[in-house]
């Protein structure tokens, strides 16, 4: 690892005066996921891209999944060449085997699972009456049946290694509906209702369970200059990972169930 050197103390000072430990304490107050592994679903692109390459930043080690692997290695190049660690394990979150073969080759890979953010979503739908059965299954299959999926299989693995954070993604839409969004929406208000009810079952295993409902997200600029999604006037999707970052680093007492990022100069 490279040396640290401490504020206020020489590079000419021999490298032993730091400890390994007081190396550790410094890195962890600057980088605040120093050492957490994370799965991120759905960060080949948009939002969950932003949360993985933020995750990166603050010393986490990231597992990158979505089913677009040349994305997702794409994900872990950027979090590489900005000195960070990520791995990329392609997965399809409706398909069962794939979500299982996502935790275990992370605990085979990394060790353990500290933080899971159930990202991993898509839109669909329109006036119900319009709606057919098959956008009705797609749409709940990826984001309400792909959500379950990972948080069962990454609860289990949290409740044998003493707790860890899940954040599921869900949206304004999951806690208001519109005309034209009742599926999408249906998906996103099972998603709270399952981290209502995952929250109260985490407790007693230190787990914490947790919702972000944002409005609507400059995903599709994710790669651009902070100065073009600052333009766009939607929310940045690097806020929704800074929020993301807050709920994985509040206190062992704390929790907070639900965050509801609105637009600042729109409805949603
Ligand atoms: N953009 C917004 O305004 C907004 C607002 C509120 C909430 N959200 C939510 O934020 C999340 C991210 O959306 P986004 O806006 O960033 O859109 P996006 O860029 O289209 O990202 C969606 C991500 O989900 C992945 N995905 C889709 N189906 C998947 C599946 N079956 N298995 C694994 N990964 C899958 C996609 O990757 P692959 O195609 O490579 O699989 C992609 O990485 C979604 O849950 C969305 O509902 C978005």
């Amino acid at each position: 690892m490279e040396q640290i050197v401490p504020v206020g103390q020489s590079i000419h000072e021999p490298a032993q005066h730091c400890s390994i430990d007081r190396q550790r304490s410094i890195i962890s107050a600057v980088k605040r996921l120093f050492e957490k592994v994370a799965i991120v679903t759905g960060s080949s692109s948009g939002i969950g891209k932003a949360i993985a390459v933020t995750f990166g930043r603050e010393g986490a080690r990231v597992v990158v999944a979505a089913r677009r692997q040349s994305l997702c290695e794409r994900t872990v190049a950027q979090i590489h060449a900005e000195g960070g660690h990520a791995v990329s394990i392609p997965t399809d979150v409706t398909d069962e085997a794939q979500v299982d073969r996502l935790f275990s080759e992370t605990i085979r890979q990394c060790g353990r699972l500290d933080l899971l953010v159930n990202n991993a979503g898509i839109g669909g739908g329109g006036r119900i009456v319009d709606t057919s059965t098959q956008t009705f299954d797609r749409v709940i299959a990826t984001n309400l049946r792909g959500t379950f999926l990972c948080a069962r299989a990454g609860f289990g693995h949290m409740m044998r290694h003493g707790g860890g954070v899940i954040v599921n993604m869900s949206s304004v839409a999951g806690v208001q509906a519109w005309a034209g969004t009742g599926i999408y929406s249906a998906s996103k208000h099972g998603i709270m209702a399952l981290t209502k009810a995952m929250a109260d079952e985490g407790r007693q295993h230190k787990i914490k369970v947790c919702a972000v409902c944002p409005g609507g997200v400059a995903d599709e600029l994710v790669d651009a200059s902070p100065q073009d999604i600052e333009g766009s006037g939607a929310i940045s999707p690097f806020d929704v990972a800074e929020t993301c970052v807050y709920l994985a680093t509040l206190g062992p007492h704390s929790i907070v169930q639900q965050i509801v990022i609105d637009r600042l100069m729109a409805e949603w």
